[in-house]
């Protein structure tokens, strides 16, 4: 029998990328907001007992992390809440989950690449906002894997990647965050890693729970800021920007904290489930060619 997904947050950056990389895998559907909103338990509900999917891949989060620290109760209802509800629905009806997560339900002091099973410790309300989902997915009885990634970007959408694109355009200078340590991971790598890892259930026994899943490798925004600049530069794109200076977090205050170290381990991605992740360079130079046509057409 075709399995039925649900796939949440279908307009988002690794949401957009899961449509395209799951459609071979089963009869989908992909809710606007409108339909299946994830701060309406009600709408929420009334989706999963019309649709009844076997499998729930839920992309959807609340993702503005300086926003969170004002908007506590949203983040916690979209980010804990809604998937609390979408994987007890999960449980009673024999159905899956596959939520994704983030390396901000961590602190940033390990001194190494952060395992799955490290203690965890958010220091923003979003981090929190995201603790409270996987714990609840956890929690809920249903067959579940939670993928745990880091400073996602794509070729399309708001992004760190279009925004240094966009002001090695306009400035001569740039001021770039160096004490941040993180693997910046394309979501269309991750949304086709993810469909090799939904393609072969159950997500039970060793091939449940929490799964780090990230690009190899590691960088500060501000060596992946000079990589990008330096691609768009042998590319031939416009580029007006002369020096990108290195500078501390505290040079760039934000309203949210953000972990120093954000790297995950990714022993398990490739012991349990033999994906080799992809070093962050080749994913950009990848997630770059997919851009050119409209910087150069
Ligand atoms: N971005 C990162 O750097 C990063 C890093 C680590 C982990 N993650 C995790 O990776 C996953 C995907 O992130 P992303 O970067 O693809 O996110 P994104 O581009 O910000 O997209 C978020 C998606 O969630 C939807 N959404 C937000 N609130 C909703 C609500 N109340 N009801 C229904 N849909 C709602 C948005 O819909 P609208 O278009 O209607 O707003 C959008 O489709 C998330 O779990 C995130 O926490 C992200």
């Amino acid at each position: 029998m075709t399995t039925r997904i649900l796939l949440t947050g279908g307009t988002g950056q690794l949401g957009r990328n899961l449509a395209l990389a799951l459609q071979e895998l089963g009869k989908m559907k992909v809710p606007a907001r409108a339909e299946f909103d994830l701060a309406s338990p009600t709408s929420m509900r009334r989706m999963l007992d019309e649709w009844r999917p076997g499998l729930i891949v839920n992309a959807a989060a609340y993702t503005a992390v300086d926003r969170a620290e004002s908007e506590p109760e949203l983040a916690l209802a979209v980010n804990g809440a809604a998937p609390a509800a979408m994987a007890g629905w999960a449980a009673r009806n024999d159905a899956a989950i596959v939520h994704y997560s983030t390396d901000y339900v961590f602190d940033g002091a390990a001194p190494r690449a952060y395992r799955e099973d490290d203690k965890t410790g958010p220091i923003s309300v979003y981090g929190a906002s995201k603790l409270t989902g996987e714990a609840a997915v956890r929690d809920s009885g249903a067959d579940h894997l939670i993928i745990r990634t880091s400073w996602l970007y794509a070729a399309q959408g708001q992004n760190f990647l279009h925004t240094i694109l966009r002001l090695a355009r306009e400035r001569e200078t740039l001021c770039i965050v160096d004490d941040q340590t993180g693997a910046p991971t394309s979501a269309q790598w991750l949304a086709r890693i993810s469909a090799r890892i939904i393609a072969k259930p159950p997500f039970a026994g060793d091939r449940s729970g929490v799964l780090h899943a990230a690009a190899a490798g590691s960088v500060s925004w501000h060596g992946f800021a000079c990589a990008i600049v330096e691609r768009a530069r042998a590319r031939g794109w416009p580029v007006k920007v002369e020096t990108i200076s290195p500078i501390p977090t505290s040079g760039y205050p934000t309203p949210a904290a953000r972990p120093r170290n954000s790297v995950l381990d990714l022993d398990r991605l490739g012991r349990v489930y033999g994906i080799v992740p992809t070093p962050w360079r080749e994913q950009l130079d990848a997630a770059l060619d997919r851009i050119a046509p409209s910087m150069e057409g």
